[in-house]
């Protein structure tokens, strides 16, 4: 699937190639402040996955775009071996660092790559997985296509992303508002167009599971690599305050006081990023 027509009218429309110059420019730039992030906040999303796909010691798997390591560090603590592939390399380099310290070399293994195209022969490995990456990526479903491509029949897949609702307003504030935040943000999926992805590779969902994260519009932008003073963090913030009486962009934005026992301190923009976790196996 090429995407089809931009919900994000105010976004251009990126070329392959131009979006992947933007994902490695954005995630060079924030290694560091994504990585520290990901890795330590997304333990329960991991651990949430893991049991959705039965994640064993029999199982060879590989997590796709895997940024710092956010499922691999976590999945190579239930499989035989993961090997976490992505192609940014400094990401990447975090990732290996980190399974360095945590001792876990042995069981996770690190390549730069193209999930879009994966180094895996047909039916190599037992289980597929990904998090927070096909939002980033032109043509979604070849991803989904090569992790079905690489799993054993009975083998299994799991994603874990944002989605989008179906109203077609809602998603264009909503893409308008991630693209200004993120250059490299291609585009939001709603569950019927996860749904159809899978059942076009071949993949039997299993479970399906709705959970969104909360957090704070400041820091939400800050790992991305903004600061309150940037153009695009006071656009991004002004078209989210917009979105409160109507909650027309779907992240839900509400202002909250930060701190009692601060009352003179300004209250808080808080948000909600929807995440869908899917579970399928290969028919
Ligand atoms: C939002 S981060 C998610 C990282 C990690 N999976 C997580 O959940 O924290 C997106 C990652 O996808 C990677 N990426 C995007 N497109 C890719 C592609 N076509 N092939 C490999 N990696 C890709 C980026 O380099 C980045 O590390």
């Amino acid at each position: 699937m090429n995407s089809g027509p931009n919900p994000g009218e105010a976004a251009p429309q990126l070329s392959d190639e131009e979006l992947k110059a933007f994902v490695r420019e954005r995630f060079t730039k924030t290694a560091e402040v994504f990585g520290d992030y990901a890795v330590t906040h997304r333990v329960t999303e991991a651990e949430t996955l893991a049991r959705m796909v039965s994640a064993n010691e029999n199982d060879r798997a590989v997590d796709l775009a895997c940024g710092p390591g956010t499922l691999a560090l976590r999945f190579a603590r239930h499989v035989r071996w993961i090997c976490g592939l992505d192609f940014t390399p400094a990401i990447l380099e975090r990732a290996r660092q980190a399974a360095a310290r945590d001792g876990l070399l042995e069981k996770v293994a690190f390549t730069i790559g193209d999930a879009q195209s994966l180094p895996f022969a047909d039916g190599s490995l037992e289980l597929a997985v990904t998090s927070y990456s096909l939002h980033h990526i032109s043509d979604p479903a070849r991803v989904i296509s090569e992790m079905a491509r690489v799993i054993k029949q009975g083998g299994r897949v799991g994603v874990i992303d944002i989605e989008v609702p179906e109203d077609p307003a809602i998603r264009a504030l909503n893409h308008r508002i991630e693209f200004i935040r993120d250059h490299s943000h291609s585009r939001s999926l709603t569950q019927r167009e996860f749904e159809s992805i899978f059942a076009a590779a071949g993949l039997r969902i299993m479970g399906m599971e709705h959970k969104s994260h909360p957090r704070t519009f400041e820091h939400w932008m800050h790992v991305a690599g903004w600061k309150p003073s940037d153009s695009e963090y006071k656009e991004a913030r002004a078209l989210m305050i917009g979105s409160i009486e109507n909650d027309g962009a779907n992240f839900q934005p509400r202002f909250e006081p930060t701190d009692v026992c601060q009352p003179g301190k300004e209250p808080d923009l808080y948000m909600l990023n929807p995440g869908i976790y899917i579970a399928a196996e290969k028919i």
